[in-house]
C-alpha cells in the first residue's frame, strides 16, 4: 500500500506528507522571515536566550539549544511551560514560539517577559499572541497560516535563527541556511511517495516498526532532540506511542530495564550522525546489544549533511516521513489531533 499513490492521498487528505516533505522551502522563507522582522530588539549586551514554547511549537527551541551549546558563550534555555526563568530580566532575549498564538503557556511566558522588561520577539501564525504583542509593540516574526503546528518546523525555527542573526547574537547563517535546504531537497528526492519502497528509506523504516511500539535514541545534543522529534511525529501522525532518550545518560538507567523478554514489542531506532563527542559514539555498540539481548529490533537511521544543522534537519524530515508512512500502513489519518484538542477544551474554561 505504501507505493499506491492514490492510497497514500486518500489515507492523507490534509497533506501532511507534502508539508513534511516541503521542509527546505520552509527553512529558506522561515530565515528570511526572521531575518527581516522588523524592529527586533538590540542584540548588544545580551546576556542569555530564552525560547518559550510547547509541542511543535518548543522543538525550534531545543533546535537552537543544541546547536549553539558548543558555539556559543550565552546561555540559551527552553521554557516548555507557564514560567519563566527567574534569571530572566532585561538583558535577556526572549522569544515566544507559537504556531497558533493561542497557547496558554506561552502566553504565560509572554506576559512574564513583557512584565519583566526583557527583549521580546514573538514567531507565529496569528492569535492571541498575536494580537498582544502588536498592542504591546512587540516584534514579530510572521509564519504564514495553513500548517499544523508541527508541519510548520521549518517556518518555527528558521525564524527564529534569522531573527537572532538579524539582532547580532549568532554569526549569519546565509551559507549554512543554504546547506540545509540542499540537503533537504536530495534527502525528499529519495523519500517521497513516488519512490518506491525498496529504494525508499522512509517506507522501509515505517515496515520495520509495523506494530512495535518505537524506541528512538540519540546521542546528547543534535542526536537527542532528533530523537524526541522523531517520539513526537510518532505520536501525533502514527497516533502510536513512543519513547525517547539521549546516550549517554540512557546508559545510566534505562538499559537495565530492558531484561530479558521486555522489548519483545518493541523496535529501537538509534539515530546516528557524523557529529556525535567520539565518547558517546563508542557506546552504541554496546548499549544496542543490550536492546537486542531484550528481545527488541533494531534499525540504525543515518543523518544525511555535513553540518550539525543539516544532519538534525535531515533526521527531522526523515522521521516526519516515517510517522506519515506509518499512519498510512496503519490506516490512521496522521493530521486529526484530538487528544490535545480535547484538553486544550477542556482548560480553556
Ligand atoms: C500540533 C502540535 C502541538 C502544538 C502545541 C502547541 O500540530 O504539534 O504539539 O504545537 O499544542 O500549540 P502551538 O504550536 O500552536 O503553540
Amino acid at each position: 500500500m505504501l507505493d499506491d499513490l492514490a492510497a497514500l492521498a486518500a489515507n492523507d487528505p490534509s497533506g501532511m506528507l507534502d508539508a513534511v516533505l516541503g521542509l527546505a522551502a520552509q527553512v529558506r522563507d522561515g530565515y528570511r522571515e526572521g531575518l527581516g522582522a522588523v524592529d527586533l530588539p538590540a542584540g548588544d549586551g545580551v546576556t542569555a536566550v530564552a525560547v518559550c514554547g510547547m509541542g511543535g511549537s518548543g522543538v525550534s527551541g531545543d533546535i537552537v539549544r543544541a546547536l549553539y551549546r558548543d558555539r556559543l558563550t550565552l546561555p540559551v534555555t527552553v521554557a516548555k511551560g507557564p514560567v519563566l526563568p527567574a534569571f530572566c530580566g532585561k538583558d535577556t532575549l526572549v522569544l515566544l514560539s507559537s504556531y497558533s498564538g493561542n497557547t496558554a503557556e506561552t502566553l504565560a511566558c509572554f506576559e512574564q517577559a513583557t512584565h519583566w522588561g526583557c527583549r521580546v520577539v514573538a514567531v507565529t501564525s496569528g492569535g492571541e499572541l498575536a494580537r498582544r504583542a502588536a498592542e504591546q509593540g512587540v516584534p514579530t516574526v510572521p509564519v504564514p497560516t495553513g500548517f499544523q503546528p508541527r508541519a510548520a518546523v521549518g517556518h518555527l525555527t528558521f525564524g527564529v535563527l534569522g531573527a537572532l542573526e538579524a539582532m547580532g547574537v549568532v554569526p549569519t547563517l546565509e551559507e549554512e541556511v543554504d546547506h540545509v535546504a540542499t540537503v533537504l531537497e536530495r534527502v525528499r528526492n529519495r523519500i517521497g511517495p513516488e519512490v518506491p519502497e525498496s529504494e525508499n528509506r522512509a517506507k522501509r523504516l515505517a515496515r520495520a516498526i509495523g506494530d512495535r511500539f518505537p524506541v528512538l535514541w540519540g546521542a546528547d545534543g543534535v542526536g537527542s532532540v532528533a530523537a524526541a522529534r522523531w517520539r513526537t511525529e510518532l505520536n501525533e501522525n502514527a497516533k502510536v506511542p513512543a519513547f525517547s532518550a539521549a546516550l549517554p545518560e540512557l546508559d545510566h538507567n534505562e538499559v537495565v530495564g530492558w531484561a530479558a523478554g521486555t522489548g519483545e514489542r518493541f523496535v529501537l531506532l538509534t539515530l546516528r550522525h557524523t557529529g556525535e563527542h567520539a565518547d558517546v559514539a563508542e557506546r552504541f555498540p554496546p548499549s544496542v546489544e543490550v536492546a537486542l539481548s531484550s528481545g527488541m529490533l533494531h534499525e540504525e537511521v543515518r543523518a544525511d549533511g555535513d553540518s550539525p544543522l543539516a544532519a538534525l534537519m535531515s533526521l527531522v524530515m526523515l522521521g516526519g516521513a516515517v510517522s506519515v508512512y506509518l499512519a498510512a500502513a496503519r490506516g490512521v489519518d496522521p493530521t486529526p489531533i484530538d487528544a490535545i484538542t480535547r484538553i486544550k477544551k477542556a482548560l480553556e474554561g
